[in-house]
């Protein structure tokens, strides 16, 4: 027999839990969803609340109180936004509370309350939190919310009026700067393999944490996965509390100081007022230089001072060394200067400054380039030799991941597990791209356009033909052709002639005395495919 109840209920789902499988795997899509439950119900444990069910990829709570259902969801926010700032994979959650008389039968919840929390629920986007009117009004002070209005919610008859309850970041994590933007981005695959260099890169940010300043800078061909494990290693150092800061060098249109620029923009549009004043009262006002919207964040900045080239550029160095030294008194700092091998010499210079000036730095910089790209005479290889004498300094140099890893990129990117078949196509591709990450994604890609790749109805892959007879993707080939026209002509040569003789030549550049390093079955089709002459 069913009896009446005023509750609140509240709702979750997982965001895109369906595409998850894909994105990281079956086996880590299995773990990071009971991580999301454990999360959801410590946060139900601490306020109250009664799990009814689990529905889905959610759960369904009620609650006698509303501000304790509230609570609840802004415990849970903040909870999964702490447990995102250290994590490899991240999600987000969407949620959706509603209050009201519910049926209550066998102790399930049934009536208004319960379809308006779900459709709340569904409306929602991921991190946000919607509920109805009568939550906010009953809630007691505390809690903020936004009108939302009225809103067309599905399978409710009439428009429902809507708020969304503002919540912010755990004060243990709210002090820290936000990450640049490109690193927010959620990349497709989850991340595999490297744990020697991730050990040793936290290895190094430990050291800074304590004081130390460290260069690491991280080597590779294209796609070897420079970038990622650059980003990997600074968002698990923004989630200890580290300001993270980003900049790229231009392949083309480079202004002095490019990579500088964009870092040291996003700390000045996101540092406390205090730093950046007491910045330019001690130190004038060269930094408008670099980053110009220190103007409107420090009413009355000064001027910069005008005197004799050399002198302005040495007082722009200083100006950036202290501001970095001002920024990392609070926090460690992680900056990565991104794609070196096309930095301009004013950049390189600032690095140099930074790297081997005596100021006390707690900085992380985390420099990548592709080392196919540099001559001897290349103003980076030059920094480069120059740096090795410097203590602090590391090279990490990138090859290919191993056959394990493949295999889990592969089961990603699947979203099933690999039997025989599936891991015998694994072999073969590492055969043919010696374990570059982009070329696994790029030749996966092609095999399913070329339908050698097919999904079945049961959404399993299987593969039809052999892979050797099929053509290479054309994005590889872009980079494989333009990797080609950066290389000096006796390189070139070499190139040419590996291209005859295959990939396990012992030919080395006669000018650089390097190996030409493309995979082998890039340089297997560099004669026909990106000969020399045809990509200038
Ligand atoms: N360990 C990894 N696990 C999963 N995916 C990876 C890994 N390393 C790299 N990738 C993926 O491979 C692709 C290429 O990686 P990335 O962009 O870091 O290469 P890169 O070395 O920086 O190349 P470039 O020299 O062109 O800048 C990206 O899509 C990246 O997400
Ligand atoms: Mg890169």
């Amino acid at each position: 027999m069913g009896s009446l109840e005023t509750s609140t209920v509240l709702f979750t789902d997982l965001v895109g839990s369906t595409g998850l499988a894909t994105r990281v795997g079956p086996g880590a899509a299995e773990s990071l969803r009971r991580d999301h439950f454990a999360i959801l119900r410590g946060a139900v444990e601490t306020t109250g609340g009664r799990e009814v069910k689990n529905v889905g990829d959610g759960l369904m709570v009620v609650f006698t109180s509303s501000s304790a259902a509230v609570g609840c969801a802004v415990e849970m926010q903040q909870r999964i936004e702490r447990r995102n700032r250290k994590a490899d994979e991240q999600f987000s959650v969407r949620i959706g509370i509603s209050m009201g008389e519910a049926d209550v039968e066998e102790g399930d919840y049934f009536g208004p309350p319960v379809v308006e929390a779900a459709r709340l629920c569904a409306a929602a986007a991921g991190g946000q939190i919607l509920c109805g009117d009568l939550v906010r009004a009953t809630a007691r002070e505390g809690h903020e919310f936004r009108p939302l209005g009225l809103l067309d919610l599905k399978g409710l008859p009439e428009p429902f009026s809507a708020h969304e309850v503002d919540w912010q970041p755990a004060e243990d994590s709210a002090h820290t700067l936000p990450l640049p933007p490109r690193l927010r981005e959620v990349p497709p695959v989850g991340y595999v393999g490297r744990d020697v260099e991730r050990e040793g890169l936290t290895f190094l940010f430990d050291q800074v944490r304590e004081g130390a300043r460290r260069v690491a800078l991280i080597s590779g061909e294209p796609g070897i996965g420079k970038t990622r494990l650059a980003t990997q290693l600074a968002v698990h150092g923004h989630g200890d509390g580290a300001t993270v800061l980003y900049g790229r060098c231009d392949e083309d249109l480079g202004v002095p100081y490019g990579p500088w620029v964009r870092a040291l923009r996003h700390y000045v549009t996101e540092a406390p007022d205090e730093i950046l004043r007491a910045h330019a009262e001690q130190y004038g006002g060269e930094l408008a230089q670099l980053a110009p919207e220190i103007r409107t964040r420090v009413p009355g900045y000064p001027e910069p001072r005008e005197t004799d080239p050399e002198t302005e550029r040495y007082l722009l160095l200083g100006a950036v060394t202290s501001l970095l030294e001002v920024a990392t008194r609070d926090a460690p700092m992680v900056l990565i200067l991104d794609d070196l091998h096309w930095a301009d010499s004013p950049s390189l210079s600032l690095l140099r400054h930074v790297a081997t000036h005596d100021a006390p730095l707690r900085l992380l910089v985390l420099g990548t380039y592709r080392d196919s790209e540099l001559a001897n005479d290349h103003p980076l290889a030059i920094l480069l030799a120059d740096l090795h004498r410097e203590e602090g300094v590391s090279r990490i140099p990138l090859t290919g991941l191993e056959e394990d890893h493949v295999v889990t990129l592969m089961e990603a990117a699947a979203g099933h597990e690999l039997t025989g078949p599936g891991r015998r196509l694994a072999q073969a591709i590492v055969r043919e791209t010696d374990g570059n990450p982009f070329y696994v994604a790029e030749l996966l890609r092609h095999l399913r356009e070329a339908g050698a790749l097919v999904q079945g109805a049961d959404g399993r892959f299987r593969i039809e033909g052999r892979i050797e007879d099929l053509g290479l993707p054309q994005s590889v080939r872009e980079v494989v052709g333009r990797r080609v026209k950066r290389l000096s002509e006796p390189s070139r040569q070499a190139l040419a002639v590996a291209a005859v003789i295959g990939r396990d030549t012992r030919t080395r550049c006669s000018t650089c005395s390097r190996r030409p390093r493309l995979p082998r079955w890039s340089t297997r089709r560099v004669r026909s495919d990106a000969s020399p002459s045809r990509t200038r």
